[in-house]
């Protein structure tokens, strides 16, 4: 077994509940095989600017697994390969900085990076590792949206926490006769909706695999009023869009930022709603209450499992890979595997027959 070696690890992209609890079990059990924990504070950023590095002990990080966010902070806009920097005439310009985390990750005499995020932070992971890093990629994300593992640890706190919405939100609906929408994120993929969606008893689930028409969605809440329910929850994934339409955008995005912030289809579909059926409509957008706070059991294990896999995984010396779920058994995974790759709602899951089998209508 290598002992003294001296592990760095980052938190990267959107917070999720579990990322505690994946340090927690780096850290512990690391500190079991005489090995030093070292948190690099939001993501990459942490190696630029060194000074915040911290070393995590036992004392430092015992049941932090119950909390939610991450005590080594996070970002979504700091890719070192793109890093948008003030040039002398106070102008931003994109730069690649790469080699001077290499440069700090040598001087500090790091043995391993353990790289926890999603599809943006793992495939930062995978170009460091192209240029001589040794990193070990666990995938985090509430979006489940990442190929080669079953599952990521946040989805679940996230669903839980839609559903439980969904459910306060059918007697206020009902009370009305209102449709209420609720948009729920997820970003291009439909995981979220669909789960919180079917466990919640919604009418209507929109999701970005099934481009909608407004007025199969209408047909349904109508045809559900003929037959006495006079109130209905229509889910709508952010990422969703009508048959023949667009995503919708908040804006062009973040200065550093790869990927666009979505946002607007609930109340556009709120809208569309009212317009066609003349029925009270309101919409909400749960948005990020579906990351804050505890993870549920089921995420605070998976997370305490995945990291203690990438210590394992350092251990045999397996780096360019992250850990993933292919029940029963944790395993590496080649980070190739990963990026670059969207795991996308299968129309075929029984999942989604199960949502048909039981009456709801995906506007299709
Ligand atoms: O990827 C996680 C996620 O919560 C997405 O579901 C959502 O689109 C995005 O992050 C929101 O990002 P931000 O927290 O930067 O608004």
């Amino acid at each position: 077994m290598p002992k003294g070696l001296k592990i760095a690890i980052n938190t990267g992209g959107g917070d999720a509940p579990g990322l505690n609890a994946v340090i927690e079990a780096v850290v512990l059990a690391g500190h079991n095989r005489q090995w030093e924990v070292y948190g690099i504070r939001n993501g990459y950023t942490g190696l630029l600017n060194t000074d915040e590095i911290m070393r995590l002990t036992p004392e430092k990080v015992r049941h932090i697994s119950s909390q939610g966010g991450t005590i080594i902070g996070t970002t979504n806009k700091g890719n070192p390969f793109q890093m948008p920097i003030k040039n002398m005439a106070g102008e931003t310009e994109i730069r690649d900085v790469s080699d001077k985390v290499i440069e700090n990750f040598k001087r500090l005499r790091f043995d391993c990076l353990i790289a926890v995020g999603g599809d943006g932070s793992l495939k930062i992971a995978h170009d460091f590792f192209k240029k001589g890093m040794p990193v070990v990629g666990v995938p985090k994300t509430i979006d489940n949206d990442l190929a080669a593992t079953v599952i990521t640890f946040g989805f679940d706190t996230a669903v839980s926490i839609a559903t439980e919405a969904l459910d306060r939100l059918h007697s206020t609906a009902k009370s009305h006769d209102r449709v209420m929408v609720i948009e729920v994120m997820g970003r291009h993929a439909g995981w979220i909706a669909l789960n919180s969606g079917i466990s919640g008893a919604a009418s209507v689930i929109l999701i970005p695999e099934v481009p909608f028409d407004m007025d199969k969605v209408c047909d349904h809440i109508m045809d559900m009023e003929i037959h006495g329910n006079r109130y209905a929850i229509v889910v709508a994934a952010e990422g969703a869009k009508p048959a023949g339409g667009s995503i919708i955008a908040k804006g062009n995005g973040e200065l550093g930022r790869q990927d666009v912030i979505l946002g607007g289809i609930g109340d556009y579909v709120a809208k569309e709603i009212a317009k066609k059926t003349g029925k009270d409509t309101r919409s909400m957008v749960l948005g990020h209450l579906q990351r804050g706070g505890s993870p549920t059991t089921f995420d605070r294990l998976l997370s305490l499992r995945f990291g203690a896999a990438a210590v394992r995984i350092i251990e045999e010396g397996k780096f360019g890979t992250m850990v993933a779920l292919e029940p029963p058994v944790i395993k590496a995974v080649p980070l190739e595997d990963v990026i670059d790759k969207i795991k996308r709602v299968d129309l075929n899951s029984d999942t989604v027959q199960t949502a048909r089998d039981i009456g709801i209508c995906f506007g299709d």
